[in-house]
């Protein structure tokens, strides 16, 4: 539980349902201030009213890249402080026939709009000298996806993206942590499959631990980290037979 005197605050970037609400939640608990942002900014105001600390509510579309980038700014800079920002918000429609609409969805908010959003809380952070940036890739991110092609290559950009940004960082002043959530299935809109499923609440406390420890990476569960590190040993050929 954070003191109250730190006046620690958080943007959570998707925080209208599943993971990003989840974590909005648990960092409210925790004693951060929080600013929701997503498209249904009504969700986003329901959910406002139930915390204990002051939330922010912002409506955003990353994939509009630089209105969201401004909307961004904007919230920084109405809130008192922005010390923590969690980019959860991300799309993965299944696409058998791969048609080119989901694929662009999927690039725009998954890749586009992380990027937009992670280089400005970089920026934010490295004017304020410190700061802690949390990126919600997937387990995903290690193995091809005959079913959603673009989603799992957009968690390899994710969690690559995250990697190189920890690469800038060292040796740099400002006290920047980055850190990758890596999940496996967790009982959302979005989840592809039931294995091993988590909630969405089991997951945000595993998460805010994470952020709490300053994790560089950190798979959700934590048996997941098996099946990442099963599906980077096994050869292609045999991954293909369960996802295509
Ligand atoms: N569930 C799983 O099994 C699982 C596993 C691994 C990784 N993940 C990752 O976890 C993250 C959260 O997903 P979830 O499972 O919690 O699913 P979810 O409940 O569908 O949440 C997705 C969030 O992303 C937001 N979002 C989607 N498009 C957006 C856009 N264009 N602009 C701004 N926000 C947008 C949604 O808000 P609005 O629709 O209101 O904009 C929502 O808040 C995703 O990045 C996903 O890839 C999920």
């Amino acid at each position: 539980m954070k003191d109250d005197s730190d006046r620690c605050g958080a943007i959570v970037v998707g925080a209208s349902s599943g993971i990003g609400e989840a974590v909005a939640r648990a960092l409210a608990d925790e004693g951060y201030a929080v600013g929701l942002t997503a498209r249904r900014v009504e969700r986003l105001r329901e959910i406002a009213v139930d915390l204990p600390t002051d939330a922010y509510v912002a409506a955003m579309d990353v994939a509009v890249t630089q209105r969201a980038r401004e909307t961004f700014d904007d919230l920084c800079e109405t809130m008192d402080s922005v010390d923590l920002v969690v980019i959860s918000a991300g799309v993965g429609p299944a696409n058998r026939d791969l048609e080119w609409g989901p694929e662009r969805e999927t690039i725009a908010v998954n890749v586009c709009g992380f990027a937009a959003i992670s280089t400005a809380a970089l920026a934010h952070f490295e004017r304020r000298g410190s700061g802690h940036l949390v990126g919600i890739s997937s387990v995903a991110s290690v193995f091809g996806n005959g079913v959603a092609p673009a989603y799992n290559a957009s968690k390899a950009f994710v969690s690559t993206y995250l990697e190189g940004l920890r690469y800038r960082q060292a040796g740099r002043e400002s006290e920047i942590a980055i850190t990758t959530v890596e999940p496996g299935y967790v009982d959302t809109d979005l989840a592809a499959g039931e294995f091993w499923m988590c909630s969405p609440e089991t997951a945000a406390e595993q998460i805010v631990r994470a952020i709490d420890a300053r994790r560089e990476h950190v798979y959700v569960t934590r048996r997941w980290r098996l099946v990442a590190w099963l599906l980077a040993l096994l050869p292609e050929r045999v991954l293909r037979r369960p996802f295509t």
